[in-house]
This record gives structure tokens, sequence and C-alpha cells, in this order.
């Protein structure tokens, strides 16, 4: 038997096989898990590919907890990802943007160690005009005693054991970390599986590039105002898509910040700690960036509701350093 030939540069890394190869242990338990979300996101990949053709597109005609239009491909995508976890022994609650509470499937008494939170379709309002869009998700310990495991996703962003998103774009990128470096793998749909194509994704210090809806100026609090009008005057880019899926991904791979601050409107902010704040801010973070709340680290905020709202200033470390340093 010859040995496989090593002249064959063919990339066949796989999702599982780079899980399974890593002597991170967390990687092993978790890789039940990321599958699963995987296997979901490669299906929402082919219906967001498919929009207009099959009637996925539109609202549902009814709106969310969050009194937001909800999207055709929310709920498709919340119940794909919902079904592949179901299929998980391992997995004790389900909590998403699209479920007013928590779906308990089994509590850790049966076997439930884990506690995933998702924001199932990113940027949704979006996909009407074939914008990216995305998945994003968020891995923690089921910490509660059987008769509370509905709380379990109330942890703050620091407990996270992993977190990542599937941007649905040009191409199909998916972008995790499990606390030991953030990797990158793009979907190749003829083998059908998810290729390695980076390790240890590292954000630049500083880019001069500012990511943030100006729309709501006369809205935001004057030090936000003060650091834009330093942006204008210091030769700053803006880029703003308007996913925050394919806003962070380009400040990860681009550099720069992307800011959705709180407003007087919205106090908060618009964007949820669980399943967007706290999930983003633990990659931008391991990839070396920061990620505040004005107050402080987004991660270090104890939640107290499941859909509970926060400011988002994160990138580059220096930019977000100018930000806060206005705000
Ligand atoms: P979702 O579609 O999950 O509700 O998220 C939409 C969010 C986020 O993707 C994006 O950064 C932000 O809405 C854009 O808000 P504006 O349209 O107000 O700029
Ligand atoms: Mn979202
Ligand atoms: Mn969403």
């Amino acid at each position: 038997m010859t040995p496989s030939d090593p002249t064959i540069r063919e990339n066949l890394t796989t999702l599982q096989i780079h899980l399974r190869s890593q002597k991170n242990g967390r990687a092993g338990e978790l890789s039940g898990v990321i599958e699963a979300i995987a296997l979901a996101a490669k299906s929402i990949a082919h219906k967001v590919r498919r929009a207009r053709i099959d009637d996925v597109l539109g609202a549902v005609g009814a709106q969310n907890l969050h009194g937001e239009e909800q999207q055709k491909l929310d709920v498709i995508a919340d119940d794909l990802i919902l079904h592949c976890l179901r299929e998980r022994h391992d997995v004790a609650v389900f909590a998403s943007e699209e479920q007013d509470e928590p779906v308990v499937l089994r509590p850790r008494s049966d076997g439930g160690r884990y506690c995933v939170v998702v924001d199932p379709l990113d940027g949704s309002s979006n996909v009407d005009v074939a914008v990216s869009v995305g998945t994003i998700f968020s891995i923690l310990e089921n910490d509660q005693p059987d008769e509370t495991t509905d709380q379990a996703p109330l942890q703050p962003g620091t407990r996270q054991l992993a977190a990542g998103y599937v941007l649905y774009g040009s191409s199909v990128v998916m972008v995790f970390t499990m606390g030991e470096g953030v990797d990158m793998y793009v979907l190749d749909p003829v083998v059908g599986e998810f290729l390695l194509v980076q390790e240890g994704l590292r954000i630049s210090e500083e880019k001069k590039i500012y990511s943030v809806n100006e729309a709501y100026v006369n809205d935001f609090e004057d030090g936000m105002r003060a650091y834009l009008d330093y942006a204008h005057g210091a030769g700053y880019g803006s880029r703003y898509i308007g996913s925050m899926v394919a806003d962070v991904h380009r400040t990860l791979l681009k550099g720069g910040v992307f800011i959705y601050p709180a407003t007087t409107k919205a106090p908060g902010g618009k964007l949820r700690l669980l399943y967007e704040g706290n999930p983003m801010a633990m990659l931008v973070e391991q990839a070396g960036g920061a990620a505040a709340c004005g107050a402080g680290r987004i991660l270090d905020v104890t939640p107290t509701k499941l859909h509970q709202r926060t400011p988002v200033i994160m990138g580059s470390s220096a930019e977000v350093a100018h930000v806060t340093r206005h705000a």
C-alpha cells in the first residue's frame, strides 16, 4: 500500500478532525454540541441561499417579544438549531432570541451538561435584499440544580465555555473560540464540510475604521458625538453593513471598532447581552481586542434577564480606548 501522496494540497481538515485533534480537553467535550450547531448552520445556509426561490422571505406576521417583526427565516433557523441540539444527550437548556423563555431539554441529573444560547439569524431584516446574515452562539456550563435549569443562561460572559458565529456571506464562514484562541473555517459546498482555514486569528491593535449607524447621531450621548468628531478629524474610514455578524467579522479580520451605543431612546442599547454581546465579546478578546459596554467590560456584566440589552463597543483595543476615552 503506497503512503498517501504528500503532494496533495487539498485542504481536508474538517471541523470534526480539527476538534478531535486538539489537546484542549474542552474541544473533545464540546465537539458534539459544536458539530450539532455546524450541522444546523449548513441547513440554514442552504435556506438562506434559496431565499426567494423557496417561500422563506418576509415576516411571519408576528412580533417577537422584543416587538420586532419576526422573519420567517428567524423561526426556521431557530427550529433547525433546536432540532439539532435536541439530538445531543448533553444539552440541558436552549435559549434563543426567538423564544420568550429558555427551552429545558434535560436536567443535570439526566446528563444535561451544557446551556446553549443563540441568535438564530442575526441581521435577518437584511436577508430580503441578499445582504450577509449570520447565526451567533454561546455555550455555558449548566450550573443549576435540576429544579432551576432554566436559570442556566443567566451567567456572566466570563463563564462562557465557547462562543462563535456562522456568517452566511459570499462564503459561509464559521468562527469560534473555546477559550484558547480563535479559529476560522469555511464551508466547502462540494464536500459539505467546514474546512479549517485559519488558527489563532488575531485582530490588529489599531485601525482607523469605525462602524456605527450614524443615522442615530442625534440620539447619541455627548461623549459618542465627541468621539465621532475626533474620528472625522483623524482620517477614519466608515463601514456599516447593519448585520452584527458581518460588521464584527470585518472588524476581526481588518481591525477597527464596531459600535452600537446607548441612545436616548434605547439607554441600554439595542443588542442583546446573552446572544450578541457576550459571544462576540469573547471572540474579540480571544483575538487580542477589547469589548466594552461603556461602564466596563461586556463579559463582566452579570445578567438578570434573558433578553437584556447592552451597549457594544468592540474591536481593536486602541480603537475601543479612543471611544471609551470620549464617551
Ligand atoms: P437581529 O436581526 O438578530 O435582530 O439583529 C439585528 C441587529 C444587528 O444584527 C445589527 O448590528 C443591528 O441590528 C442593526 O441595527 P440598526 O438597523 O438599528 O442599525
Ligand atoms: Mn442579532
Ligand atoms: Mn436575530
